[in-house]
């Protein structure tokens, strides 16, 4: 019983005392390098497909104002993406969401978690930015842009590498609603 305790228990201790005599000769060598490494991994872990930005010449109305439930956690993560994109966002929480969604017109079926107003339009849910400023620089007569529900992967919604098709829907104030970019891949 002893014996095979020990057959056992020596190469496991010869490999541990050539690890750690390994783990101090890469040590002083990669020192710059460890560092560089661990902001690296950082920055990997905060980058998203949606940090790329396509529409740097926008320079229309970056103050957003947004209406959020306070438990709404995905919110707080769109509206870091919102201000990646250089928007500049007052946040407001609210318990009554229902009101908000009325007071701005917002269509029953395109209904998301937050919603944000932008120079007079309404922005619901996980709107990329880049569409926003795209649509805010044509001056449009629609009310706003929405995307209903909160699909995986949308900014604010990433989870891993889940990604789920989802809709940028254009909507006026009498309710009518238009697709107007549908995202299959990403
Ligand atoms: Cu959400
Ligand atoms: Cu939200």
């Amino acid at each position: 019983m002893m014996k095979s305790y020990f057959k056992w228990l020596l190469p496991l201790a010869g490999v541990v005392v050539v690890g750690v005599t390994g783990l101090f000769y890469w040590l002083p060598d990669t020192g710059n390098n460890t560092q560089t490494v661990a902001s690296d991994s950082k920055a990997i872990a905060m980058t998203s497909v949606w940090d790329k930005e396509t529409e740097s010449s926008y320079s229309g109305v970056k103050e957003v104002t947004v209406y959020r439930s306070p438990s709404c956690g995905c919110c707080g993560e769109w509206v870091q993406h919102m201000q990646k994109h250089g928007f500049k966002i007052t946040d407001n929480k609210t318990e009554d969401m229902e009101a908000i969604k009325q007071k701005y017109s917002v269509p029953q079926q395109l209904v998301s978690c937050h919603t944000a107003v932008i120079d007079d339009y309404v922005m619901e849910g996980h709107v990329p930015a880049d569409d926003i400023k795209r649509f805010l620089a044509s001056k449009p007569k629609q009310a706003g842009l929405a995307v209903p529900g909160m699909p995986l992967g949308t900014p604010g919604m990433e989870t891993g590498n889940r990604k789920q098709p989802f809709t940028v829907a254009s909507f006026n104030k009498d309710g009518s609603v238009k697709v107007l970019k549908e995202y299959q891949s990403y």
